[in-house]
């Protein structure tokens, strides 16, 4: 694949969609085509798998059992693959994405029962081994982000402090195990202090 794919991770409210537009305007400015897509529900079935993910199915959201949930996750992401993200790749375009395969990591392994290795296993199949050439993990202590949250809580923002701690400290041990995908970069800065340090890193990459 030709493109450039870019991931965006982090815990609910550190401020992912706000620096994934600043990223898509200054991609488009260089004269990049730019898909910027989500997950889950970056595509027409995953939009059907993110209503019973986070509101669950006739209004009863508590007994989606984890590897039911994990499933889920990895359906909407093979699909996002198959339909948005590798034709974009193959087109040559950069492909932004808000959520990819470590939240999954993050979610399901970090805070629930399931093992890192399994949910892996199943995201690397769901993806055919596709994984960003670049992804930023905004770091935020959840108390705080989740503060900022400007919305009723959905099923996985209810999830609980506890679960949001160790959520956080799961994506940090992702980041810690591969340090040339990721870069960390500590969110409870200034909109203009985050995006310094992601135009920073997206110069070098682009060169
Ligand atoms: P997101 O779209 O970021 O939420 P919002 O639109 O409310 O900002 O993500 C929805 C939730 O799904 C979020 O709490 C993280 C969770 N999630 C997982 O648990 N596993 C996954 O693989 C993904 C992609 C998201």
């Amino acid at each position: 694949m030709t493109g450039l794919f870019i991931s965006f991770e982090g815990v609910d409210g550190v401020g992912k969609t706000t620096q994934v537009e600043r990223l898509r305007t200054y991609l488009e400015a260089q004269g990049r085509t730019v898909v910027v897509t989500r997950e889950p529900g970056g595509t027409a079935l995953g939009q059907a798998i993110r209503q019973m993910l986070l509101h669950g199915v006739d209004g009863d959201s508590a007994d989606i059992a984890p590897r039911t949930e994990a499933l889920l996750f990895a359906a909407d992401r093979a699909q996002h693959v198959a339909e948005t993200i590798g034709p974009a790749l193959e087109r040559g375009e950069v492909v932004i994405t808000d959520r990819y395969l470590d939240s999954s990591l993050a979610y399901q392994a970090g805070g629930r029962e399931l093992t890192p290795q399994e949910i892996r296993n199943l995201s690397m199949w769901a993806t055919n081994d596709l994984l960003p050439a670049r992804t930023y993990l905004l770091d935020m202590d959840p108390a705080l982000s989740h503060s900022r949250l400007q919305h009723e809580e959905d099923r996985m923002e209810s999830a609980g402090d506890d679960f949001q701690s160790r959520t956080r400290q799961a994506f940090l041990d992702l980041a810690a195990a591969e340090p040339n995908r990721f870069r960390v970069i500590d969110a409870s800065q200034s909109i203009e202090q985050v995006w310094l340090a992601i135009e920073t890193d997206i110069a070098g990459l682009l060169q």
